[in-house]
Protein backbone atom coordinates (compact mmCIF):
# COMPACT_ATOMS: atom_id res chain seq x y z
CA UNK A 1 0.00 0.00 0.00
CA UNK A 2 1.07 3.22 -0.73
CA UNK A 3 2.51 6.00 1.66
CA UNK A 4 -0.99 8.51 0.66
CA UNK A 5 -3.17 5.87 0.93
CA UNK A 6 -1.98 4.94 4.40
CA UNK A 7 -1.56 8.26 5.75
CA UNK A 8 -5.55 8.83 3.71
CA UNK A 9 -6.44 6.00 5.89
CA UNK A 10 -5.14 6.86 9.22
CA UNK A 11 -7.13 9.97 8.88
CA UNK A 12 -9.43 7.69 8.67
CA UNK A 13 -9.34 5.03 10.81
CA UNK A 14 -6.50 6.58 12.83
CA UNK A 15 -7.70 7.17 16.02
CA UNK A 16 -5.51 4.66 18.53
CA UNK A 17 -8.00 1.94 18.59
CA UNK A 18 -8.37 1.85 14.98
CA UNK A 19 -11.81 2.33 14.49
CA UNK A 20 -13.85 5.03 12.88
CA UNK A 21 -17.31 7.26 13.36
CA UNK A 22 -18.01 8.25 9.82
CA UNK A 23 -21.01 10.22 9.69
CA UNK A 24 -23.23 9.57 6.61
CA UNK A 25 -24.71 12.25 4.76
CA UNK A 26 -24.91 11.40 1.16
CA UNK A 27 -28.26 10.22 0.78
CA UNK A 28 -29.75 13.15 -1.17
CA UNK A 29 -27.52 11.50 -4.29
CA UNK A 30 -30.81 9.83 -5.08
CA UNK A 31 -33.24 10.24 -2.37
CA UNK A 32 -33.25 13.84 -2.58
CA UNK A 33 -34.19 15.71 0.50
CA UNK A 34 -34.77 13.27 2.37
CA UNK A 35 -36.56 13.25 6.25
CA UNK A 36 -33.85 14.66 8.81
CA UNK A 37 -31.50 16.03 5.95
CA UNK A 38 -33.52 18.94 4.04
CA UNK A 39 -31.03 21.51 5.41
CA UNK A 40 -27.56 19.64 5.39
CA UNK A 41 -25.58 22.62 6.71
CA UNK A 42 -27.60 22.46 9.66
CA UNK A 43 -28.04 18.96 10.35
CA UNK A 44 -24.12 18.66 9.78
CA UNK A 45 -22.62 21.35 11.38
CA UNK A 46 -23.53 20.76 15.32
CA UNK A 47 -22.28 16.87 14.36
CA UNK A 48 -18.86 17.42 12.93
CA UNK A 49 -17.03 17.78 16.59
CA UNK A 50 -18.05 14.25 17.05
CA UNK A 51 -17.93 12.50 13.69
CA UNK A 52 -14.07 11.41 12.62
CA UNK A 53 -14.93 11.72 9.23
CA UNK A 54 -17.93 12.54 6.86
CA UNK A 55 -19.26 10.81 3.92
CA UNK A 56 -21.22 13.08 1.12
CA UNK A 57 -21.31 14.15 -2.29
CA UNK A 58 -19.07 17.01 -3.74
CA UNK A 59 -22.68 19.24 -4.01
CA UNK A 60 -22.67 19.16 -0.25
CA UNK A 61 -19.30 19.23 0.61
CA UNK A 62 -19.13 22.59 -1.38
CA UNK A 63 -22.61 24.48 -0.43
CA UNK A 64 -22.93 23.09 3.97
CA UNK A 65 -19.06 22.21 5.12
CA UNK A 66 -16.69 25.26 5.82
CA UNK A 67 -12.95 24.35 3.67
CA UNK A 68 -11.93 25.46 7.46
CA UNK A 69 -13.69 22.87 8.90
CA UNK A 70 -10.64 19.83 9.55
CA UNK A 71 -12.70 17.15 9.02
CA UNK A 72 -11.47 14.09 6.91
CA UNK A 73 -13.68 13.96 3.48
CA UNK A 74 -15.18 10.40 2.06
CA UNK A 75 -16.54 11.63 -0.91
CA UNK A 76 -19.03 9.57 -2.70
CA UNK A 77 -18.45 9.60 -6.56
CA UNK A 78 -20.77 6.84 -7.51
CA UNK A 79 -24.57 7.80 -8.41
CA UNK A 80 -26.63 7.58 -11.69
CA UNK A 81 -30.33 6.73 -10.83
CA UNK A 82 -32.72 7.98 -8.40
CA UNK A 83 -35.33 6.84 -6.23
CA UNK A 84 -38.00 7.33 -8.80
CA UNK A 85 -35.79 6.54 -11.62
CA UNK A 86 -35.53 3.09 -13.49
CA UNK A 87 -32.93 0.92 -11.47
CA UNK A 88 -31.03 1.98 -8.44
CA UNK A 89 -27.84 -0.17 -9.39
CA UNK A 90 -27.26 2.11 -12.53
CA UNK A 91 -24.41 4.04 -11.81
CA UNK A 92 -21.28 5.65 -12.95
CA UNK A 93 -18.56 7.37 -11.37
CA UNK A 94 -19.79 10.66 -11.13
CA UNK A 95 -16.76 12.61 -10.15
CA UNK A 96 -13.12 12.97 -11.22
CA UNK A 97 -10.24 12.10 -9.42
CA UNK A 98 -8.74 15.66 -10.06
CA UNK A 99 -11.71 17.03 -8.36
CA UNK A 100 -11.72 14.66 -5.64
CA UNK A 101 -7.97 15.99 -5.03
CA UNK A 102 -9.24 19.40 -4.94
CA UNK A 103 -11.56 18.81 -2.65
CA UNK A 104 -8.81 16.98 -0.34
CA UNK A 105 -11.17 14.32 -0.23
CA UNK A 106 -9.45 11.24 2.16
CA UNK A 107 -11.23 8.40 0.37
CA UNK A 108 -13.68 7.44 -2.73
CA UNK A 109 -16.69 6.30 -1.77
CA UNK A 110 -18.53 3.96 -4.19
CA UNK A 111 -21.20 1.58 -4.63
CA UNK A 112 -21.45 -2.23 -5.94
CA UNK A 113 -25.44 -4.06 -6.33
CA UNK A 114 -24.13 -7.26 -6.36
CA UNK A 115 -26.57 -9.63 -7.82
CA UNK A 116 -28.46 -6.54 -9.39
CA UNK A 117 -29.00 -6.07 -13.18
CA UNK A 118 -25.96 -3.98 -13.11
CA UNK A 119 -23.32 -5.89 -10.78
CA UNK A 120 -20.80 -5.79 -13.55
CA UNK A 121 -21.07 -1.81 -14.04
CA UNK A 122 -20.92 -1.21 -10.81
CA UNK A 123 -18.19 -3.70 -9.77
CA UNK A 124 -16.15 -2.20 -13.41
CA UNK A 125 -16.78 0.99 -11.53
CA UNK A 126 -14.89 -0.10 -8.40
CA UNK A 127 -11.86 -1.65 -10.33
CA UNK A 128 -11.53 1.73 -12.41
CA UNK A 129 -11.69 3.88 -9.02
CA UNK A 130 -9.18 1.41 -6.81
CA UNK A 131 -6.73 2.25 -10.06
CA UNK A 132 -6.96 5.46 -10.19
CA UNK A 133 -7.29 5.55 -6.10
CA UNK A 134 -3.67 3.70 -6.57
CA UNK A 135 -2.58 6.52 -8.65
CA UNK A 136 -2.70 9.51 -6.71
CA UNK A 137 -2.38 7.50 -3.19
CA UNK A 138 -6.08 7.76 -2.01
CA UNK A 139 -8.00 4.37 -0.52
CA UNK A 140 -11.40 3.37 -1.45
CA UNK A 141 -14.60 2.62 0.43
CA UNK A 142 -17.13 0.25 -1.16
CA UNK A 143 -20.79 0.66 -0.22
CA UNK A 144 -22.68 -2.75 -0.55
CA UNK A 145 -25.84 -1.60 -1.84
CA UNK A 146 -28.36 -3.88 -1.21
CA UNK A 147 -31.27 -4.26 -3.81
CA UNK A 148 -34.56 -4.94 -2.88
CA UNK A 149 -35.09 -8.19 -4.28
CA UNK A 150 -31.34 -9.22 -2.09
CA UNK A 151 -31.81 -11.05 1.78
CA UNK A 152 -29.58 -8.76 4.26
CA UNK A 153 -28.08 -12.25 5.32
CA UNK A 154 -24.37 -13.50 6.40
CA UNK A 155 -24.08 -15.15 2.96
CA UNK A 156 -25.04 -13.03 0.77
CA UNK A 157 -23.21 -9.70 2.41
CA UNK A 158 -20.10 -12.13 2.97
CA UNK A 159 -19.89 -12.46 -0.82
CA UNK A 160 -20.44 -8.84 -1.88
CA UNK A 161 -17.58 -7.51 0.97
CA UNK A 162 -15.76 -10.01 -0.10
CA UNK A 163 -15.98 -9.44 -3.85
CA UNK A 164 -15.64 -5.61 -3.01
CA UNK A 165 -12.25 -6.25 -0.95
CA UNK A 166 -10.92 -8.84 -4.06
CA UNK A 167 -11.50 -6.16 -6.23
CA UNK A 168 -9.14 -3.88 -3.99
CA UNK A 169 -11.46 -1.77 -2.04
CA UNK A 170 -9.77 -0.43 1.01
CA UNK A 171 -12.46 -0.34 3.40
CA UNK A 172 -16.02 -2.01 2.75
CA UNK A 173 -19.12 -0.83 3.96
CA UNK A 174 -22.18 -2.94 4.42
CA UNK A 175 -24.97 -3.73 6.66
CA UNK A 176 -25.03 -5.65 9.87
CA UNK A 177 -26.82 -9.74 10.40
CA UNK A 178 -26.81 -12.63 11.91
CA UNK A 179 -23.40 -14.38 12.20
CA UNK A 180 -21.80 -11.16 11.05
CA UNK A 181 -18.57 -12.82 12.58
CA UNK A 182 -18.49 -14.94 9.63
CA UNK A 183 -19.15 -11.44 7.31
CA UNK A 184 -15.55 -10.31 8.86
CA UNK A 185 -14.19 -13.21 9.09
CA UNK A 186 -13.93 -13.58 5.27
CA UNK A 187 -13.24 -9.75 4.40
CA UNK A 188 -9.51 -8.99 4.45
CA UNK A 189 -10.03 -5.42 4.77
CA UNK A 190 -11.70 -2.70 7.54
CA UNK A 191 -15.45 -3.10 7.62
CA UNK A 192 -17.75 -0.55 8.40
CA UNK A 193 -21.62 -0.86 9.03
CA UNK A 194 -24.43 1.04 7.71
CA UNK A 195 -27.01 2.27 10.32
CA UNK A 196 -29.72 1.74 7.57
CA UNK A 197 -33.72 3.08 8.23
CA UNK A 198 -34.25 4.62 11.86
CA UNK A 199 -34.15 2.44 14.80
CA UNK A 200 -35.42 3.57 18.18
CA UNK A 201 -32.05 4.53 19.68
CA UNK A 202 -31.73 1.99 21.95
CA UNK A 203 -31.87 -0.55 18.96
CA UNK A 204 -29.44 1.61 16.96
CA UNK A 205 -27.18 1.53 19.84
CA UNK A 206 -27.59 -2.11 19.84
CA UNK A 207 -26.84 -2.83 16.14
CA UNK A 208 -23.44 -0.49 16.36
CA UNK A 209 -22.95 -2.58 19.39
CA UNK A 210 -23.42 -5.92 18.15
CA UNK A 211 -21.58 -4.79 14.93
CA UNK A 212 -18.05 -3.49 17.05
CA UNK A 213 -18.00 -6.66 19.23
CA UNK A 214 -18.59 -9.03 15.87
CA UNK A 215 -15.30 -7.07 14.93
CA UNK A 216 -16.77 -4.29 12.54
CA UNK A 217 -14.23 -1.55 12.44
CA UNK A 218 -16.92 1.35 13.12
CA UNK A 219 -20.09 2.68 11.70
CA UNK A 220 -20.86 4.69 8.74
CA UNK A 221 -24.32 5.95 10.21
CA UNK A 222 -26.61 8.09 8.61
CA UNK A 223 -30.20 8.64 9.49
CA UNK A 224 -30.27 6.60 13.26
CA UNK A 225 -28.32 9.94 13.94
CA UNK A 226 -29.75 12.65 12.52
CA UNK A 227 -33.43 11.06 12.56
CA UNK A 228 -33.07 11.47 15.67
CA UNK A 229 -34.73 14.07 17.88
CA UNK A 230 -31.21 14.95 19.72
CA UNK A 231 -28.98 14.17 16.64
CA UNK A 232 -25.81 14.95 19.14
CA UNK A 233 -26.65 12.99 21.53
CA UNK A 234 -27.42 10.20 19.36
CA UNK A 235 -23.59 10.39 17.88
CA UNK A 236 -21.98 11.41 20.98
CA UNK A 237 -23.85 7.88 22.48
CA UNK A 238 -22.87 6.29 19.30
CA UNK A 239 -18.58 7.40 19.81
CA UNK A 240 -19.30 5.78 23.02
CA UNK A 241 -19.63 2.63 21.97
CA UNK A 242 -17.19 3.01 19.15
CA UNK A 243 -14.27 4.19 20.73
CA UNK A 244 -14.69 3.67 24.40
CA UNK A 245 -16.61 0.41 24.37
CA UNK A 246 -19.12 1.27 26.56
CA UNK A 247 -22.18 -1.17 26.41
CA UNK A 248 -25.86 -0.54 25.16
CA UNK A 249 -27.08 0.83 28.85
CA UNK A 250 -24.53 2.92 29.21
CA UNK A 251 -24.38 4.56 25.57
CA UNK A 252 -28.14 4.85 26.01
CA UNK A 253 -27.92 6.78 29.26
CA UNK A 254 -25.50 9.08 27.48
CA UNK A 255 -28.30 9.75 24.61
CA UNK A 256 -30.87 10.07 27.33
CA UNK A 257 -29.01 12.48 29.89
CA UNK A 258 -28.22 15.08 27.50
CA UNK A 259 -30.27 17.92 27.46
CA UNK A 260 -32.95 17.95 25.14
CA UNK A 261 -33.89 14.39 26.34
CA UNK A 262 -35.17 15.00 29.90
CA UNK A 263 -38.64 14.14 28.98
CA UNK A 264 -37.09 10.68 28.30
CA UNK A 265 -34.68 10.48 31.40
CA UNK A 266 -37.92 11.12 33.40
CA UNK A 267 -39.60 8.85 31.91
CA UNK A 268 -36.89 6.32 32.69
CA UNK A 269 -37.09 7.15 36.17
CA UNK A 270 -40.34 6.72 37.02
C1 LIG B 1 -26.53 5.40 0.84
C2 LIG B 1 -25.40 5.25 1.74
C3 LIG B 1 -25.55 5.75 3.13
O1 LIG B 1 -24.44 6.53 3.42
C4 LIG B 1 -25.63 4.59 4.06
O2 LIG B 1 -26.78 3.84 3.81
C5 LIG B 1 -25.48 4.96 5.54
O3 LIG B 1 -26.52 5.62 6.00
P1 LIG B 1 -27.63 5.01 6.93
O4 LIG B 1 -26.98 4.81 8.29
O5 LIG B 1 -28.71 6.04 6.95
O6 LIG B 1 -28.06 3.68 6.35
O7 LIG B 1 -24.37 4.77 1.37
O8 LIG B 1 -26.28 4.64 -0.30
Amino acid sequence: MNWGIRNRLSQIMGHEDGRCVMLAVDHGYFLGPTEGLESPREVISPLLPFADSIMLTRGILRTCVRPESCVPVVLRVSGGSSIIGEDLSKEEVIASIEDAIRLNASCLAVSVFIGSRYEHQTLMNLARLVDEGERYGIPILAVTAVGREMTRDSRYLGLACRIAAEFGAHIVKTYYCNDFDTVVRSCPVPLVIAGGKKLDEKDALKLAHDAISSGASGVDMGRNIWQSKTPVSMIKAVRSIVHEGLDVGAAYSIFVHEPGNSNIASELQK
